[in-house]
């Protein structure tokens, strides 16, 4: 990656070379930007993406004007190459955080406790669905073999920690009778009013947290393969999200003017199912299905991934492809068995309506905010899309894209 930096850095700063006049230097930090102190002067960097936004349209004469202000010796710092899933995480963790707790839990700059707590989110959604012995066998039920139980129980202390301090402290604010105005208040307010206890508010967030992250970060990060690597669906997606915009930002209202957008979003999820494999079902009478018996008890595995690639009900089920449903009523609402992204019947996912306003708002604002290209100028046409298969199925090669702002 480090070399990534330099020389996309390099090829950059020599074109500015080209315009420079010797009466200025420029002089590119990036990665040491915020360790070294006493850098020449320069504008503020915009996280992410620096000062790249300043210096993408003529070069020679942002550099000229920096020059006169910041003198001849100017400190810039020219984009950074970004890991799609931990920016996507980050924001879903705060945006969660906000509407449960009114606060930002992780800092964008923070890349280790993202870390942390992405891994322990990670771990406790994997020992869910890993089969436990102590399951099939009662007789060994208390014995936790895999030691599931115990890791999923110190992962989950150590962030009921988090919403513990947090709750404790609103407790405390609302045994001073601080009275709210109704929309002053959050979820955890709600909660609080409705005599839920610190266990219960735990629980409750961890598993939001939980299933709510991961899902939403990885069809992202395959979303945003598809369009880098099928760059005239981008084109057309880019071009009907810039006619349809009412203003610069992206408003709930406009979410569903967006007609090829969100079929991309459907065959995303189509073609790279984010849950491969159902949450098992257990039959609890026996039943009769396609002529076969199913004993009671039988664990059930739904196989979403099979599903949305077969021949016999999608056409060229291997090629992403749109189009196919637009003017089709197909929908991922869970009554379309051929497209269940987001399961079916009783548990199906409780958060289809927030995860899908998400991933339509974070890619819009990307798509038309910035271009995207791949580091060390990569061909995106060959980007390497091998999927590993897990609770999620996850992009094996994670996406890393140097953003520039556009104009
Ligand atoms: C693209 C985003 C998402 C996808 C594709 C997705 C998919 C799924 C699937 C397939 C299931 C299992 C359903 C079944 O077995 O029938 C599930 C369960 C669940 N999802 Fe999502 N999900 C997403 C986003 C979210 C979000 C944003 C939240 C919460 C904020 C959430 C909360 C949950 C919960 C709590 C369950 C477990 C329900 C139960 O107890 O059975 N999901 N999700």
């Amino acid at each position: 990656m480090e070399t990534t930096f330099f020389s996309m850095e390099f090829n950059f700063l020599s074109s500015l070379f080209l315009f420079a006049t010797p009466l200025f230097l420029l002089f590119v930090a990036c990665k040491y930007f915020t360790s070294v102190t006493n850098l020449p002067p320069g504008p503020r960097p915009w996280p992410i993406i620096g000062n790249m936004h300043q210096m993408a349209k003529n070069p020679h004469i942002a550099a000229a004007n920096f020059a006169m202000k910041y003198g001849p010796l100017i400190s810039l710092r020219l984009g950074k190459v970004v890991k799609i899933e931990e920016l996507i995480f980050t924001t879903l963790i705060n945006t969660l955080s906000n509407i449960l707790f009114s606060k930002d839990f992780l800092d964008l700059k923070d890349v280790q406790t993202a870390h942390l707590l992405k891994f322990r989110l990670l771990k406790m959604l994997k020992n869910s669905v890993t089969p436990n012995v102590s399951d099939f066998f009662p007789i060994v039920g208390g014995l936790d073999l895999q030691g599931l139980r115990r890791d999923s129980l110190h992962h989950y202390d150590e962030l009921s920690r988090i919403t513990e301090a947090i709750v404790k402290e609103r407790r405390a604010q609302s045994a001073k009778k601080v009275v709210l105005a109704d929309h002053e208040k959050d979820f955890l307010d709600r909660l609080l009013e409705n005599n839920f206890t610190t266990a219960q508010i735990n629980t409750l967030v961890v598993e939001l947290f939980t299933a709510g992250t991961e899902t939403v970060v990885t069809a992202t990060e395959w979303a945003m393969a598809e369009f880098l690597k099928n760059k005239e669906i981008m084109c057309k997606v880019r071009e009907e999200l810039t006619r349809e915009l009412n203003t610069k930002n992206i408003m709930k209202s406009d979410l569903s003017k967006f007609t090829y957008f969100n079929a991309c979003i459907k065959e995303t999820l189509r073609f790279h199912p984010v849950v491969p494999v159902l949450i098992p079902r257990r039959a609890l009478e026996p039943c009769e299905v396609m002529n076969y018996t199913i004993p009671q008890n039988a664990q059930v595995w739904v196989n979403v991934w099979a599903i949305s690639h077969d021949p016999k009900v999608w056409e060229d089920p291997y090629t992403f492809k749109p189009e196919r449903f637009l003017g089709s009523n197909i929908d991922f609402t869970g009554h379309d068995f051929e497209f269940i992204p987001f399961g079916g019947g009783r548990r199906m996912c409780p958060g289809l309506p927030s995860g899908v306003k998400s991933l339509q708002t974070m890619l819009a604002s990307l798509i038309v905010g910035y271009n995207w290209s791949l580091p060390n100028g990569e061909d995106p046409a060959k980007l390497d899309m091998t999927e590993k298969f897990g609770v999620t199925l996850q992009k094996e090669k994670p996406l890393e894209l140097i953003f520039c702002r556009r104009e």
